[in-house]
């Protein structure tokens, strides 16, 4: 079946990025002779049959913008096997030959239960954790990792003046991404991430009184989100070492401001990917960035890939802080 009118939508957590996406899947796809429907707020949209059709201009000004213009949600409604039914009952009512999902690995299982429905569904990835196993990089992470990296270079500022311990957490659900690459981007004295089991002791206590005693007077400690108990550790910093030590929760900062050059490219290339593989016929896949190139996976056996910290990373990370 030749396609003649898509939909595109973003779910989940926004990204800095998706609206570069959107725009690319809108000009492409008009390029390639599409009509392309926008939905509202996700699948939430989608079942409210909220969606406008797009042209050229809609998305003129958009790429330099964080969020996403078509706004997103995390659709109770939807999660449930009869909200699918309905929304791939209403891709039919608006005859919708296939649909853009741009988001993460929730919004992936929702665009795999709406295949599962008959809607041919495309995946494409973005949130700020990088953590879907299917690519080696998500839509957002870079520009997430520059606005951790610029908080945590202020915060060092007035660390260094005060000689004190700085704990930052920082955003990623249940992975360590984040945490370690601004880990090794800004020198920290220890980094805490869920992937990995910790001691107090030896993974926080014993490397900040390694580096006072080597000469440094001021330390920085990145916790995972994903860890929990940030403002406990920072209690025990503090009474175990004596070290006037801050907390500091990046929390939703972390996710908006003007996508990075990284985050631009990645996201116009896989949706010209996304586009082009409507265009040849393919039915339900996720883009995914593999080795430098974009390909395209089967959403079944994407959904089954699996993603795991890189140990030489750890061990970088703690090695260039001593
Ligand atoms: O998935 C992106 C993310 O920002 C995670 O890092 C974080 O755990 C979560 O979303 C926060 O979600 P919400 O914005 O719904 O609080």
């Amino acid at each position: 079946m030749s396609i003649k009118r898509i939909g595109v939508l973003t779910s989940g957590g926004d990204a800095p990025g998706m609206n570069a996406a959107i725009r690319a899947v809108v000009r492409s796809g008009i390029y390639r002779g599409f009509q392309v429907y926008g939905i509202k707020k996700g699948y939430e949209g989608l079942l409210k049959g909220d969606m406008f059709e797009m042209n050229l201009r809609s998305v003129s000004d958009i790429m330099s913008r964080g969020g996403t213009i078509l706004q997103t949600a995390r659709s109770k409604d939807f999660a449930t096997p009869e909200g699918v039914k309905r929304a791939a009952r209403m891709a039919e009512v608006f005859q919708l030959d296939a649909i853009v999902v741009i988001g993460g690995d929730g919004s992936f299982r929702g665009a795999r239960a709406l295949a599962r429905e008959g809607v041919n569904v495309i995946g494409i990835p973005a949130t700020i954790d990088n953590d879907i196993g299917s690519t080696d990089y998500t839509i957002g992470f870079d520009t997430a990792l520059n606005t951790v990296k610029d908080a945590i270079d202020k915060i060092k500022d007035t660390a260094y003046s005060h000689e004190r311990c700085s704990v930052v957490e920082v955003m990623g659900r249940d992975a360590g991404y984040i945490a370690l690459h601004c880990a090794i981007a800004d020198g920290a004295e220890a980094c805490i991430l869920p992937e990995k089991k910790f001691d107090i002791d030896k993974d926080i206590i014993q490397p900040i009184i390694g580096c006072r005693n080597r000469g440094k007077h001021h330390y920085i400690v990145i916790i995972a989100e994903g860890v929990g108990g940030t403002m406990e550790i920072a209690d025990q910093i503090k009474s175990i070492t004596g070290i006037s030590t801050t907390t500091t929760i990046l929390g939703h900062l972390q996710r908006g401001g003007s996508p990075t050059v990284r985050d631009r490219v990645a996201a116009s290339l896989m949706a010209v990917k996304a586009t082009e593989c409507l265009e040849a016929g393919e039915r339900n896949k996720i883009i995914a960035e593999k080795n430098d190139r974009y390909i395209s996976i089967d959403i079944e056996e994407a959904l089954e890939m699996e993603k795991h910290i890189d140990e030489s990373m750890i061990e970088t990370s703690k090695m260039l802080s001593l």
